[in-house]
């Protein structure tokens, strides 16, 4: 089986998504190079954003992914127990909702084990970076959909579902635009780049993240919107530009804001919900097209805030504009947890997803529920400055499945969470 899903991955290269593939840099060549941050470890720089920003903006260098040595030959026997009607998909299907999972499609290019288990366990896929301004916007007048086409084909060949992320995104704008903007018809880019890139997909793809964490309400704009680029740039309205493009080139796909930081009951959050609501308001007030909001999820073990009331108000208010809900990134970082024994932090973590899954899941608008990647083996958590600053040599155990493709706690908290749903 796993041979089978390999050749046809290796089918779908085409000479053209060869040579483009080829042209990556592996992620082991960052290894040993290391960025310096700007401000001291638990201090932020006066520009600083936001942890979920330092952690994705475009890095010259990566911080080196920890070494797990090949992956595995094969399906492990605890992958295999968990497969078929036992897998996260079957679990989700039974209860409304589908299970699904962000991925690197070089990663998984390379990995046929890989290919497996996402086969198994999931019914929707999403691409880390690859649909991305940066990844398909080589130069102002190219297009590169090869990364996003080979999982396009793939998602079809195992009858999973693909969304797309992101349209627009503050923290993916290629040097080319970011640097030429003075000259350059910003609006004009914008609406082009939807237009071709919604077409492209046009039918085929679930949902698209239209517009990514526009909401920074440090940044003291109006309506707490983030002063990005996009603002900047391609005017105040460029969400409403935005997801009106993105309707008018495929009317199929579910139009989704996303974003994070509205999931803990403290003040900075409790400021964020009212402001994505009162996004959210407008934006249905002018007719914009709107069909979700996507709450990322990224979430912590062992932090000292709670989630409760806050989250479950702004789901229900949410719900009731109309809106489906899909949790869109979720997984766990376990940097604040002072202890090293594993058991002890698996728990932990799958305590946090079950306690997170439990109020979350309860909102029937809730239809889709994605982590950020599959197994340990690769997960943004390990790549930048923020989310290992505790344990600096702890790889962190934030998604269902360890680096040898075994189940995790966390996966068994998930499907039990899916169970418990009416
Ligand atoms: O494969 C490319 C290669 O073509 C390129 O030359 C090379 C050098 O940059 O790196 C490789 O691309 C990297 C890509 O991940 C795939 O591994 C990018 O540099 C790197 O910036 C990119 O990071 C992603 C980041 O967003 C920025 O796009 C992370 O994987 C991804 O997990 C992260 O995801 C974000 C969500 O979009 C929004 N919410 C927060 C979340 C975590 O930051």
């Amino acid at each position: 089986m796993a041979t089978r899903r390999m050749v046809l991955i290796q089918s779908l290269r085409t000479a053209a998504a060869a040579a483009a593939l080829h042209a990556c840099r592996p992620l082991e060549m960052f290894a040993g190079e290391r960025r310096q941050s700007n401000a001291a470890p638990g201090q932020t720089s006066p520009h600083a954003p936001d942890e979920m920003t330092v952690n994705s903006a475009p890095q010259p260098q990566h911080y080196p992914q920890p070494d797990f040595g090949p992956p595995p030959a094969t399906l492990p026997p605890e992958a295999k127990a968990v497969s078929g009607r036992h897998s996260l998909a079957a679990h989700a299907r039974r209860h409304g909702l589908v299970a699904g999972a962000a991925v690197v499609v070089r990663v998984l290019e390379g990995d046929p084990v890989l290919q497996q288990l996402a086969a198994e366990q999931y019914g929707m896929l999403v691409p880390e970076a690859e649909l991305k301004w940066r990844a398909l916007r080589p130069a102002q007048d190219r297009f590169d959909f090869t990364a996003s086409d080979t999982l396009l084909a793939y998602t079809a060949a195992h009858h999973m579902q693909l969304r797309g992320h992101t349209l627009v995104w503050h923290n993916s704008v290629p040097d080319w635009l970011s640097e030429n903007a003075a000259h350059l018809d910003v609006r004009q880019l914008l609406t082009d780049h939807i237009t071709t890139v919604c077409a492209h997909y046009a039918g085929k793809v679930h949902s698209w993240d239209v517009v990514n964490e526009a909401i920074f309400p440090q940044d003291g704009q109006p309506n707490g919107l983030r002063k990005s680029f996009w603002y900047e740039h391609a005017g105040p309205d460029y969400i409403d530009l935005a997801f009106r493009t993105a309707r008018a080139a495929d009317p199929h796909a579910l139009l989704t804001y996303n974003d994070y930081g509205v999931e803990y009951d403290n003040a900075d959050q409790s400021e964020r919900r009212r402001l994505v609501l009162e996004l959210l308001r407008g934006l249905k007030s002018r007719g914009v097209p709107l069909d979700a909001v996507g709450i990322q999820s990224h979430i912590k073990a062992g932090s000292p805030d709670t989630i409760g009331k806050g989250l479950t108000d702004f789901m229900e208010g949410v719900r009731q504009m109309g809106l489906q809900i899909f949790l869109t990134e979720m997984d766990v970082n376990e940097d604040d947890l002072a202890f090293d024994d594993i058991a002890r932090r698996d728990g932990a973590i799958a305590k946090t997803y079950a306690d997170y899954l439990q109020i979350a899941l309860a909102n029937p608008a809730v239809k889709a529920m994605l982590t950020w990647g599959i197994s340990d083996r690769r997960t943004w958590l390990n790549d930048g400055p923020t989310h290992h600053r505790k344990q600096p040599n702890r790889p962190q155990r934030s998604l269902p499945f360890d680096a040898a493709y075994r189940p995790a706690p966390a996966f068994f908290a998930i499907r039990d969470a899916f169970d418990r749903r009416t």
